[in-house]
């Protein structure tokens, strides 16, 4: 085995991404963009900072999508001369095209060069632009990017897989009166020309990159967190979430680790956001629908607050292992509520997810390959167009069982720490998590317990 692949998820392969990114590492990128509501068009250049990985490689390929459009690509090897290249983009699948960068003179490994892009997005399916009607306060337009699963790819070019991270940064432009917000740790507002700045200095997969550019004002409901709203839902988001969340962290905090990102901040977005969360770090995006007036719908934080260790830290590599993210993170949501209010409410509120999850297996077959914890995704199929409840419940009393088999919840506490630890900043498939999961109970390996019935059943 070569002992460079330490992961299995080094050799998974992703067939959602037409990207090199087996020939070239991301080592960091900056977007420098600006925000045109009239023309709705986000342009502007990206800078990408690679290491390439492989010899003799002549050719780069990006994931970008056909309303994307480059306009002028040049690379350097030291910042300081830049020669423009050939490029061109090839068809892929019905969610992505291949941009196809050409050098004059093939890079081997561990050769470092930037490349510059100059590019426009338009409304692709991951840049929502919304009316003025169509927000809350119906006054201003607004625009938000969903890059979740492999949507980011209409928004910059990038190694659109789960399987890679890098950190980025960003300069974006807006028009006077709005604001920008970016899942990232550091922000900065430059009033003299209208232009918000951003870090993330921690390694994120492209898929957790995201913007939204409105009329948003923010409140404080914790010591690391802000509410960000448009004008008229702020009092109502402060009010339903003043001095709770800072609960649901340190609960978080002390089962799974440290809280690695700094700011914890929420963003209501505006009524059409399709998802009751999005876990995008450093600034969850939420529907105005959780404010209820009672913190009746508080869990769907809990939730995006646990994919801070689970998906955010612990990476599922392909999308056919989003259990991995689900199922550990609906694992987590109910060991933090459990926690939080008591053993009765979590069994009633699994048991009722149990339930939906029977009903949907009745509905579709058990037997559906959709199904099964692990998905085959088949080439040329949307992975957004595999999401069922299978990875959230049937990931759930997946990582239960796990539980169930050690027996004893510290024990099994402690493990979720330790593989949070283990694998933090990188990405994952099942095998990885089951071997680390029988290397830290040596006696439980020792009693043959993954070669139980079953467990093959979901991975062949
Ligand atoms: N990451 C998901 C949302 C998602 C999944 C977006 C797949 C795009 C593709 C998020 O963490 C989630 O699971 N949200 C749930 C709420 C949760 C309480 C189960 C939702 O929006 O329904
Ligand atoms: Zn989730």
């Amino acid at each position: 085995m070569d002992k460079t692949l330490s992961l299995y998820s080094d050799r998974a392969e992703d067939v959602a991404t037409s990207s090199s990114f087996r020939q070239f590492k991301i080592q960091h990128f900056h977007l420098d963009l600006n925000v045109d509501f009239e023309k709705k068009v986000v342009s502007g250049t990206e800078t990408i900072q690679f290491q390439c990985i492989q010899d003799g490689q002549s050719e780069l390929q990006l994931d970008i999508h056909p309303t994307l459009s480059p306009q002028e690509i040049s690379f350097s090897r030291d910042e300081q001369n830049w020669t423009r290249t050939e490029f061109l983009v090839q068809e892929f699948t019905s969610y992505g095209t291949t941009l196809i960068v050409k050098f004059p003179t093939p890079f081997n490994s561990g050769d470092k060069f930037q490349v510059t892009i100059k590019y426009t997005a338009s409304d692709g399916p991951g840049v929502c632009w919304l009316e003025p009607e169509q927000t809350a306060g119906k006054l201003k337009p607004y625009v938000y990017t969903q890059g979740q699963a492999v949507l980011n790819r209409s928004f910059f070019p990038c190694f659109d897989t789960p399987a890679v991270k890098s950190t980025y940064s960003a300069a974006v432009k807006v028009p006077d009166g709005f604001t920008a917000v970016m899942s990232a740790n550091k922000w900065e507002h430059r009033k003299t020309d209208s232009t918000f700045l951003f870090t993330m200095d921690h390694p994120i997969p492209a898929y957790l990159v995201a913007l939204a550019v409105g009329d948003l004002q923010s409140a404080q409901v914790g010591p690391r967190t802000r509410v960000w709203t448009e004008p008229c839902l702020l009092q109502a988001a402060k009010q339903e979430f003043d001095n709770v969340i800072e609960e649901f962290l340190s609960v978080a905090e002390k089962l799974f680790g440290p809280y690695v990102w700094g700011r914890y901040d929420v963003l209501f977005m505006p009524p059409s956001f399709p998802f009751g969360g999005m876990e995008n770090p450093c600034l969850t995006f939420v529907t105005p629908c959780l404010l209820a007036g009672d913190r009746s719908l508080a869990d769907v934080i809990v939730h995006e607050i646990c994919h801070s260790w689970f998906g955010n830290l612990v990476t599922n590599a392909t999308w056919g292992e989003f259990w991995l993210n689900e199922g550990f993170t609906m694992y987590a949501q109910r060991r933090v509520c459990r926690e939080l209010y008591g053993e009765a409410y979590t069994c009633l509120e699994a048991a009722t997810a149990k339930a939906l999850l029977r009903q949907h297996m009745d509905n579709t077959g058990e037997g559906h390959p959709l199904n099964k914890l692990r998905v085959k995704i088949e080439p040329g199929v949307d992975p957004d167009d595999t999401y069922n409840d299978t990875p959230y419940e049937k990931g759930f009393c997946f990582v239960s069982y796990l539980a169930h088999l050690r027996g004893d919840q510290a024990r099994f506490d402690m493990f979720l720490k330790a593989y949070v630890d283990k694998f933090k900043y990188q990405s994952v498939v099942a095998e990885d998590a089951l071997e680390f999961y029988l290397e830290y109970f040596p006696d439980l390996k020792e009693k043959n317990v993954h070669k139980f019935e079953g467990l093959q059943k979901d991975y062949n």
